[in-house]
């Protein structure tokens, strides 16, 4: 047993996975086999849901009766919307996901059950639900009245429609879909770790999937997609953009949206995602984002050979849909639960409790001296 310190875990195989591969070395990710980027251009998120969670892309039939399994549980209980209602406005949107996440698993009647049919009911619940749940309390803290799911538009559209009422453009919703595509799963990140550790105690989906929310919100993880909006609405100007990012490595500043644990030569997701942060930078008619991000990417590449990340061209993308930055991460939750929820079936399906070993570098042993002796 070799005692030498791996500190978070760097470079450490812990298990094995059927569910996505990145191979750094030719900046590639595959859900089951697939390029993402085949199936950013070929499928919709349902069809990729459905792939992450089951292991195959669905054919026509099965991915109606998945879509409707969806449409059918979007509806969260009286007693969640009032929930969300009342809480307090100034909560942290992810604060508030996580504990949407353990409400449903107060209200689910199979939350104790782990059998993999339960588990996949489950998560059938907690995935079409959590959606709706966020979008309430998007609406609810401006004081505006919470519109309910609508049956017969896709999941993306869906989202939209709960948050502004309305649908917008194909090619919106397109982006949209891309993003969710490209942030559905991701091996063994922290979130999805930390997941597959609560799991391996025999513990309930809904508490694993709160876990990884807590992991998830993180700025050193999926919390960076906030922190690069904060970081361009201080730059303001591309005119600014240049001296701002310099200063900031010289200040030896984390640039959120930046730099990977796995991939070190830029993340494969980037190039579909910055092709759609263009597309609706020109739908909206606004340019100053792309500019920023344009001089800061080329900076951080060359004076640190630090490539941009997934978070990168999404954060802005979605400040252009309209969405509250702080609403930016949530996003995110809604669609790596199909990713942590393909894990925590996998954990169950070949379970051994997750417990590493610590090297002891305290006090050594000593007697106890009597309080009044002390
Ligand atoms: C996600 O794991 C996943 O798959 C996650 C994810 C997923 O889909 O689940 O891909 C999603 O979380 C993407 C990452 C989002 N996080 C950020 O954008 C936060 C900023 N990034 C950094 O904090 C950092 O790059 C990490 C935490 C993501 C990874 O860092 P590592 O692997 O722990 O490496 P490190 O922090 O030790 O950095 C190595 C060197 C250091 O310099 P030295 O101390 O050796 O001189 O690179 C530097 C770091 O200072 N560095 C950065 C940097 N990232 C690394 N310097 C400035 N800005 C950065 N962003």
């Amino acid at each position: 047993m070799s005692d030498e310190i791996k500190k978070g875990l760097l470079g450490i195989v812990v298990d094995e996975t059927t569910i996505s591969q990145v191979m750094p070395d030719i900046n590639s990710l595959t859900y089951r086999g697939y390029a993402v980027q085949d199936l950013c251009e070929k499928c919709n998120f349902e069809e990729v849901a459905y792939l992450v969670l089951n292991g195959e892309l669905p054919n026509k039939s099965e991915l109606k009766k998945f879509k409707n399994q969806l449409e059918k549980n979007r509806n969260i209980s009286i007693n969640l919307r009032e929930i969300v209602r009342h809480m307090p406005k100034k909560s942290h949107p992810m604060d508030v996901a996580r504990t949407i996440v353990s409400v449903l698993g107060l209200e689910d009647k199979e939350t104790t059950d782990n059998s993999p049919k339960a588990n996949m009911r489950k998560v059938i619940r907690i995935f079409a639900k959590t959606p709706t749940a966020i979008a309430a309390f998007f609406r609810a803290r401006k004081g505006k009245k919470i519109i309910p799911p609508k049956r017969n538009l896709s999941f993306a559209e869906n989202f939209f429609y709960m948050c502004f009422g309305k649908v917008p453009s194909k090619d919106i919703v397109k982006a949209f879909d891309v993003s969710l595509i490209l942030y559905a799963e991701h091996s063994f990140n922290v979130s999805t770790f930390t997941a597959r550790t609560i799991t391996s105690s025999l513990s309930d989906i809904h508490g694993a999937i709160t876990g990884a929310i807590a992991s998830l919100k993180g700025p050193l993880h999926g919390g960076a997609n906030e922190e690069v909006m904060h970081m361009m609405s201080k730059i303001k100007k591309p005119e600014n953009a240049f001296k701002w990012i310099n200063k900031a490595l010289d200040k030896k500043e984390v640039v959120m949206g930046f730099g990977h644990r796995v991939y070190k030569k830029g993340d494969s997701r980037v190039p579909t995602m910055e092709k759609y942060f263009k597309k609706v930078s020109k739908i909206q008619k606004d340019k100053k984002f792309i500019k920023i991000y344009d001089v800061v990417k080329s900076v951080m590449i060359e004076r640190k050979n630090i490539h941009p990340n997934v978070d990168y061209p999404t954060g802005p993308t979605y400040h252009l849909m309209g969405f509250d930055t702080d609403f930016f991460t949530p996003i995110f939750v809604i669609s790596r639960i199909t990713g942590w929820s393909a894990h925590i079936m996998e954990q169950h399906a070949a379970n051994k409790l997750i417990r590493p070993l610590s090297k002891y570098s305290g006090p050594d042993h000593r007697k106890v001296v009597l309080l009044n002796q002390r």
